[in-house]
């Protein structure tokens, strides 16, 4: 069941020849016989035709094998239709028939986890984004919603949970141990969102009352052995529909919301209707398996996949190209949700982060592409980080831009205009528009230009006329199909602070005085002009980051310090810190290149002395203002990458701020010390564990035997207790040639062994480390007892981290890194050609490499090239690549 491979050049796909469907499905009764040796999938639609001139009916099939074809319950002749490996064509049809077409297929050889697969002992689908006409010929697109009621015949006892969207309608016994169940559910919806899953599990089960007072069953079901793991998870649920309710007036719609935690997924989770598919990784948590980092990302994932069921599921997208729609939207209200169960300050600082070193990257090299692309050759390609965390924070523009009030009018409009439809990104923004009476014409470029805007900010202080002007300059770098921009509508939040860092009141030509001003950057260059300025003040720009774009500043360090010390937005607290920190670490690196000596300034240091000393500032945040940028976010500022130019100073840095605050760092370790016994997740605790571990860092990169045993002392102590201590400890000591770091990889792996979900921790660990011997290690590890190349989480742990978490070794000046990861993929991509893809990603940034890195990374796309039978996946992202 390999994909079909780029023999011939693939299909373009193109947003302008979309056509409506020409059939609708008026409903689809399935029926699937489970067995050991295969799996019979029987399928019967009533089909219409939309325009009486259409002739033939194409449906989409995938590595199946066709049994039988009946239209009014005749048998179907060979003449009757066409049959290739994708398309099945029924000729000269009817204006109304039904259809009923068998198929069997074999889940147990698909090693691509699209469609009906097995993992482990459980029968499990995946459907989105292609993945249905890979279980039965299909009018596999998104804007074809129907009815469709599920029959599952399996085993009893090899399977006694059988499971569909909807609600169960009836069940039975029949002859051979086996037993069928019949599930109907009572929302159309496109076939991407169907699911099925058939195994034994442990169930967890809970309800939650909704808003009108209906009774809804919660169920989450995972292998036996696992129970006592999923209740991070039934909490994330609740406060999820909790959460939807009183934010958004969205209550859940059917009696029952199933989970299921599967093993082998290639995604992190699936929001089919009604039974969402999630990633053990995402489900699966206790204090002694689960870092904090996991407990609020299963809070996250499990709220993201729970909001699909409005965004996406009742709304869903008209075609592939509207993606954004739903994950954009989807990842706007998981980020609102954590925010709101977490901190507002820390959870933007995270998100913003992930952004720069993800999608800044993606965006400025060979695969940026628009956040409503207009060709794509393989969708599951275009589940990027700009569909989706561009996408989010083009949400946030548009809330920024109406207010909250008017916003809330907007999803409200949004969600009665358009509910069971298939719909666009062009009817969001009209509802938006709608329904605040604003015009969002410019607001449309951030769906169709590529690219990060830049805006470049100068200020003017006339202590005359006691008056302050900003001025902004916008401007975007060219991106591939885009040579030229179009300005855009920005959203600058700004306040202005004194020096002693009081927040001055705004009085400027439009708008009443208040604290902050949005400013509304429209065309190339924005004048702003502030009156009663009693001195030249400190300006606080793009707070919260109100928009995905870099900005320039000029600040002195004077004005950096005071933004850090007192800006009342913590983005832009640490927004300064990392404008400081940057400047003197890609100064540091020009001195390296020039090959003169480093020198720290004492001054940087004393900064976060006195941060450290501040007992009032949240520890997270602390945490954060002591983190320096990361190798990525340099590379980024850089015209050309120096890899270890970027590794030198910043571990240089790190060195001396570890030499300096030894004594402070110490005792930041000791008090923040968690002995608690009995709640472990608390944001006070997770606080104090980050700021201790930030600390343990530190300490750990000085060459004092007393403090490596620190270090091995907290993995031992912890080991049985609590992971987030764990793996701090065994990330410090996993960079250092010493005995303890063999000790704890040893102590971890004996602990951990049977547990395949924690055994990613240190495969990921390793793949991370900075030792020089990280890639042959690599290597060893991919023949480990431990690893499967068919799991998606062994890939993305130890492949996945090597190539895209450990710049230093990934980049080894002779290409050993990029040689291995290329022959990896190749020897994936026959497997599983959607994981094999998402491994590529960091050989196709190779144009800002030198040029020798870049010609070593080349040659291996230029070998994926020659290499006969690639999949459409590998072949569309070396070929964008390399163009
Ligand atoms: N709809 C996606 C799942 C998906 C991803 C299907 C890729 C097909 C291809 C789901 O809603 C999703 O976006 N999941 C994310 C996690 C989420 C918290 C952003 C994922 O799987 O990473
Ligand atoms: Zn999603």
């Amino acid at each position: 069941m390999t994909k079909t491979p780029a023999q011939n050049t693939p299909a373009t796909i193109y947003l302008k020849d979309y056509a409506r469907p020409e059939f609708t499905i008026e409903k689809l009764d399935l029926e699937f016989e489970l067995t050991a040796a295969m799996t019979t999938v029987k399928s019967t639609m009533e089909l219409h035709k939309v325009d009486a001139t259409t002739q033939h009916l194409v449906l989409q099939g995938e590595a199946l094998e066709l049994i039988s074809i009946s239209m009014n319950k005749n048998i179907l002749l060979p003449e009757q239709y066409r049959l290739t490996a994708t398309q099945l064509t029924i000729l000269a049809v009817p204006e109304t028939f039904s259809l009923e077409i068998i198929v069997q297929i074999k889940p147990q050889e698909n090693t691509q986890l699209s469609g009906l697969y097995r993992s482990g002992a459980t029968f499990v689908t995946q459907c989105e984004a292609e993945g249905f006409r890979r279980i039965t010929y299909f009018l596999d697109r998104p804007d074809v919603l129907t009815h469709y009621t599920t029959k599952i015949i399996a085993d009893r006892h090899q399977y006694p949970h059988l499971l569909s969207n909807g609600n169960l309608v009836a069940k039975g016994e029949l002859e051979n141990q086996r037993h069928w169940v019949k599930w109907e559910d009572p929302f159309r919806k496109p076939c991407y969102l169907f699911a099925l899953v058939a195994g034994q599990f442990e169930l967890l089960e809970d309800y939650f009352i909704t808003q009108s007072g209906r009774r809804i069953l919660l169920h989450i079901y995972t292998e036996k052995g696992y129970l006592d793991q999923c209740h991070c998870a039934m909490q994330a649920v609740k406060k999820a529909m909790t959460w939807d309710e009183e934010n958004y007036g969205r209550e859940y719609d059917l009696d029952i919301f199933m989970i299921v935690a599967i093993s082998d997924f290639n995604s992190g989770a699936m929001e089919n209707k009604g039974l969402n598919i999630f990633n053990t990784k995402y489900i699966l948590a206790k204090p002694d398996t689960a870092t904090d980092e996991d407990y609020i990302y299963i809070q996250t994932v499990v709220a993201h996949e729970y909001f699909h069921n409005w965004t996406g599921n009742r709304i869903t997208c008209r075609d592939w190209f509207q993606l954004s729609l739903k994950e954009g939207l989807t990842v706007f209200r998981d980020q609102s949700f954590t925010a709101d169960v977490t901190d507002h300050g820390v959870a933007r600082i995270y998100d913003v982060n992930k952004l720069r070193n993800r999608q800044f990257p993606e965006d400025a090299g060979p695969l940026a592409h628009p956040v409503r692309p207009d060709s794509y050759i393989e969708i599951s390609n275009f589940y990027t980080t700009t569909i989706y965390e561009k996408g989010a924070e083009i949400i946030r523009v548009i809330q920024t831009l109406l207010g909250k009030v008017l916003f809330r009018r907007g999803m409200d409009l949004y969600f009665t205009r358009h509910d069971g439809q298939a719909v666009t990104i062009e009817d969001f923004v009209r509802a938006m528009e709608d329904a605040s009476g604003m015009n969002l014409t410019q607001c449309r470029l951030w769906y169709e230009q590529a690219g990060t805007p830049l805006v470049k900010v100068t200020a003017d202080y006339d202590a005359a006329t006691k008056r302050y002007t900003l001025t902004l300059e916008q401007g975007c770098l060219p991106t591939p199909g885009q040579p030229y921009k179009k300005p855009m509508h920005i959203p600058v939040r700004t306040a202005l602070f004194d020096h002693q860092g009081q927040t001055l009141l705004l009085d400027t030509d439009d708008g009443r005085p208040g604290l902050e001003k949005i400013l509304q950057l429209k065309e190339i260059t924005t004048t702003v002009t502030f009156k009663n300025v009693p001195e030249r003040p400190i300006p606080s720009l793009l707070r919260h980051f109100s928009a995905p774009i870099k900005l320039q500043f000029d600040y002195s360090e004077e004005e950096l310090v005071l933004l850090i010390k007192h800006d009342t937005d913590a983005f832009n607290r640490w927004e300064a810190s990392q404008i400081y920190a940057q400047r003197l670490l890609l100064e540091l690196i020009a001195t390296y290149q020039q090959k003169r000596p480093l020198q720290m300034p004492e001054k940087f240091t004393e900064l976060l002395r006195s941060l450290l000393n501040d007992k009032q500032l949240n520890k997270q945040l602390l945490s954060a203002l002591l983190t320096l940028p990361s190798e990525i976010y340099l590379a980024e500022h850089m015209a050309v990458v120096d890899v270890e130019a970027i590794f030198a100073a910043r571990e240089f840095v790190k060195l001396n701020i570890a030499t300096a605050l030894r004594a402070e760092f110490f005792a930041t370790y000791q008090e923040n010390v968690t002995t608690e016994t009995g709640i472990i997740f608390t944001l006070a605790n997770v606080g104090k564990r980050q700021l201790k571990n930030v600390a343990l860092q530190y300490l750990l990169l000085l060459p004092d035997p007393a403090l490596r045993k620190l270090g091995h002392q907290q993995f031992v102590t912890s080991l049985p207790l609590n992971m987030t201590d764990t793996m701090a400890a065994l990330r410090g000591l996993s960079h250092l040639a010493i005995p303890e770091r063999e000790l704890a990889l040893e102590q971890f792996y004996t602990r951990w062994r049977h547990e395949p979900l924690i055994i990613d921790k240190w495969f990921a660990v390793q793949a991370a480390s900075l030792l020089p011997d990280t890639l042959p290690q690599v290597e060893r590890l991919t023949h480990h007892e431990a690893f499967d190349i068919k799991n998606p989480n062994k890939v993305y742990a130890l492949i996945g981290t090597f190539g895209q978490q450990n710049m230093l070794r990934f980049h080894a000046a002779d290409g050993a890194g990029y040689h291995f990861l290329g022959k990896f993929i190749l020897q994936l991509d026959k497997l599983n050609s959607n994981v094999a893809a998402r491994m590529l990603k960091p050989l196709t940034e190779w144009r800002r490499q030198d040029s020798s890195r870049a010609a070593l990374m080349c040659a291996q796309l230029e070998i994926m090239m020659r290499t006969p039978g690639i999949s459409n996946d590998i072949y569309e992202l070396v070929t964008k690549s390399l163009a």
